[in-house]
């Protein structure tokens, strides 16, 4: 067995001035990620939305928390309401709140209070193409994206589209933080390769944590 390469603490990387990629640091917690997801995921099943410009996203989507973010014909927008139900999404459950805190952190953003957390799923094939967050308000606030299931192609791009992205692989509970000058940086998933996961079979689910409203 050798003792440097199986070590159970998670490993932090700076990727760029404000971009801090947490290996692992989602693994402890779980248990209670996955039940809780589970809850959410019964009350706003996964589903394909519509771009303005008429395509539908090959990621399917859910929302939990204050506000979740929605797009469809008229544009894309953070909405207190599920469109489809009318309802208020379900609460950001502790076990999402606490690990968004500490992954924050962890990453040297100290207040970190998110109200948004979308939820992505990829099916092989399924990508998002790099664009930048800009629909929250207050661009002070981090990014906290949670990795489960199976591993993902990350771009992390610059401040144009057309920039040189570094590519990286996310792994079943990695956490990718980025926020300060890195805030706006693009960044995109290229499309999902076949994998398996225990709890996740054929399936990647990212967690992203917004500080929206
Ligand atoms: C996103 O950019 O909102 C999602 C990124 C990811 O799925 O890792
Ligand atoms: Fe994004």
């Amino acid at each position: 067995m050798d003792l440097f390469d199986k070590t159970d603490e998670p490993q932090s990387l700076t990727l760029a001035e404000g971009a801090m990629l947490l290996r692992g640091f989602a693994l402890r917690e779980q248990t209670a990620i996955l039940e809780d997801l589970h809850a959410v995921i019964a009350l706003v099943p996964f589903r394909h939305m519509v771009t303005p410009g008429g395509f539908t996203m090959s990621v399917a989507m859910s929302n939990c928390g204050e506000l979740g973010w929605v797009t469809d014909k008229k544009g894309y927008r953070y909405d207190a309401q599920d469109p489809v139900t009318g309802k208020p999404w379900p609460d950001m459950p502790a076990s999402f709140i606490t690990l968004a805190h500490k992954a924050a952190m962890q990453a040297g953003y100290a207040d970190f209070k998110p109200d948004a957390c979308l939820i992505n799923r990829y099916q092989v094939g399924a990508r998002m193409s790099l664009h930048q967050d800009k629909n929250e308000r207050d661009f002070t606030q981090p990014i906290v994206s949670v990795s489960l299931g199976v591993v993902a192609v990350f771009q992390l791009g610059s401040f144009e589209r057309a920039g040189k992205a570094v590519k990286l692989p996310l792994y079943h509970g990695d956490v990718l933080v980025w926020g300060g000058d890195s805030r706006l940086r693009y960044h995109g998933v290229l499309p999902l390769k076949m994998g398996y996961h225990p709890a996740f079979g054929e399936y990647r689910v990212n967690l992203t944590f917004r500080k929206a409203g």
